[in-house]
């Protein structure tokens, strides 16, 4: 195999691509669960959820094979096997529990939030221990997007009636004024 001459030593690689192959597991574990709860749902809120679900699965799984492709480019391999992404995977499967609409969104939540704690940490390896600003910026562009899942997701059940001047009443104290 030709040497892989991009800066970086062997270690720093072997390094970036074991945290990658982490959140390769997440994410496979992570669209599993979203694609479970989006034939799973019902109520009133079914089409909403239900759609929803069907986009974030897809771009969660552009991602998985965005993180699998970064694996080879470093010269790594990702994991492929179901016993892999368990074994490397930080969330927890709940086989046999089908929660009502809000607990499959809580569930969904606690999940992005685990994959965006990790990512930080991630992020932060990468360019302060190993010297790969590259994947710190790859990572830093899916940790967005979870943030961004994670918002959309806490917004179905973080209702609130705002008060008239549009503030939340619990925050009414502590808003700047005007907003
Ligand atoms: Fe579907």
């Amino acid at each position: 195999m030709r040497p892989i001459n991009i800066g970086l030593s062997d270690e720093q690689r072997q390094g970036v691509i074991d945290l990658l192959n982490h959140d390769l597991a997440d994410s496979y574990l992570l669209v599993v669960k979203t694609k479970k709860f989006h034939w799973d749902v019902v109520g009133p809120q079914f089409i909403s959820l239900h759609e929803l679900w069907d986009k974030q699965y897809v771009a969660i799984s552009a991602n998985i094979d965005a993180i699998a492709e970064r694996i080879r480019a470093l010269g790594g391999y990702p994991i492929g096997t179901m016993k892999g992404f368990l074994e490397f995977g930080t969330l927890a499967e709940e086989p046999g529990n089908i929660p009502m609409a809000t607990g499959m969104v809580s569930a969904l939540v606690k999940d992005h939030e685990q994959i965006v704690r990790n990512l930080r940490e991630h992020i932060d390896s990468c360019s302060e221990s190993y010297h790969d600003e590259g994947t710190a910026d790859f990572l830093t562009g899916i940790i967005e997007q979870h943030e961004e899942m994670a918002w959309m997701l806490r917004s179905f059940i973080e209702g609130e009636a705002l008060a008239t001047n549009g503030a939340r009443p619990d925050l009414e104290s502590k808003s700047p004024v005007g907003v």
